[in-house]
Parts: structure tokens; sequence; C-alpha cells
């Protein structure tokens, strides 16, 4: 039996990147839910990000960010960086996240995040529900070598143990079990004839 609960945007769980911009001694970081791809070639990625926020003004003025994938071990480091501003606070020093320079970008990227994207700010929308959607083009990704996949080309996610963020009860959790490849495994239901 269901039961309605009224309407809700709940969508999880989700990742929670921590998305940095601004440079030098500027540079400050915000926890973000609200992430997507939106595109391939080039590859791009939409967020909804809260024009009130410090980081958006660090991503206005300098039109550049890294988005950076936290290992689920930080997830103390994560909600910091999502529930204070940087307008108050030096997020970096009292995180004690540490700081590498981007290949393209002049914001830098996090070390401790396993998993990063250079961004170019490419266009910013109002969305008539009253939020902020910001379109980066990735200029360039990284990953550290201790999650590469076999082959080298791509983050595994099973090595990266990736923070991952449930909207319902507010709550951070790590992935549990492989189960099988995509693209793939729903085509033994395809019956013959
Ligand atoms: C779990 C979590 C998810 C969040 N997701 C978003 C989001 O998707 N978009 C957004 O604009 N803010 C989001 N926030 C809020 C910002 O991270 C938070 O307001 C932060 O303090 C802003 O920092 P800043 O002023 O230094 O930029 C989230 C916070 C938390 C704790």
């Amino acid at each position: 039996m269901k039961r309605a609960l009224g309407p809700q945007n709940g969508v999880f769980p989700t990742p929670i990147p921590l998305v940095m911009s601004g440079l030098g001694e500027e540079a400050s970081m915000l926890a973000l839910a609200w992430i997507m791809p939106a595109g391939s070639k080039p590859p791009a990625l939409a967020m909804v990000m809260g024009r009130r926020h410090h980081t958006w003004e660090l991503i206005e003025r300098c039109g550049e960010f890294t988005v950076n994938f936290a290992p689920a071990r930080l997830f103390r480091e994560v909600d910091y960086c999502g529930v204070v501003s940087g307008r108050d606070r030096d997020k970096v020093s009292e995180s004690g996240l540490t700081l590498v320079e981007s290949a393209i970008v002049g914001p830098p990227m996090i070390a401790e995040c396993p998993y990063n994207h250079e961004c170019r700010l490419m266009a910013e929308y109002d969305l008539p529900t009253g939020s902020h959607m910001i379109v980066g083009e990735v200029v360039q990704s990284h990953a550290n070598e201790e999650v590469l996949n076999a082959e080298g080309t791509r983050a595994d996610v099973a090595l990266m143990d990736p923070l991952v963020y449930a909207t319902g009860n507010r709550e951070y959790f790590r992935l549990g079990e492989r189960l099988e490849a995509a693209y793939s495994c729903g085509k033994t239901l395809v019956k013959d004839g």
C-alpha cells in the first residue's frame, strides 16, 4: 500500500562533491548535492547553486571551478563545507584539506578527493522554480593513481569508495557491493520471438 507524502523533490542517493573556486588565498569550496552530467561533447556538468553562496561569487568572478569527489571517510569535512560559509571562515585551513594546482583552470583541486573535474562556466540559468542552475564545461579530469581501473583510463568507483548523500533523512552513506555490468545485464530478460 502506498502512502501519499505530498510533493517532494527527493532524488537519492546523489554524489556530494566539493565545488571549489577562487584563485590563490581566495580559494574556497561548498558541498553540492544537486549535480548531474549535462553533455558529453564537450563533457559538461549541470548543478544548482544558490546565488547567495560565497562559492558562486568566486565562480562569477573567475569563470572557473573544480568539482572534487570525496571518499566516504571525509564525510565530516564535506558536511563542514556545506554548513559554513567561506564569507565567514577560512574553509580550506579549518577543514584541513590540501589544495593542488589544476592543470588548466585557475582554481585548485583537492588532493584528498580522488576524482576531480576542471570546469569553465558555460551557462547559467534562473529556473522558473527560483533556483539558479549553472553548467560547466569539463576541460580536464583527474583521478588519483590508486583509484584507476586496470586500463588506467577511468576512476574505478569501487576503489574510490565515494561519499553519497541521501536527501530523504539528510544522511551520508557509502556504496554497497557491485551487482553487474550496466547496459548489458538487462538484456538477459529479452524474450526471443
Ligand atoms: C548535504 C548538503 C548538500 C548541499 N547541496 C547543495 C546544493 O546542491 N546546492 C547549493 O547551492 N547548496 C548546497 N548545500 C549548501 C551549501 O553547501 C552551503 O550553504 C555552504 O555553506 C555554502 O558555502 P559558501 O557560502 O562558502 O559558498 C548543501 C549542503 C549540504 C550540507
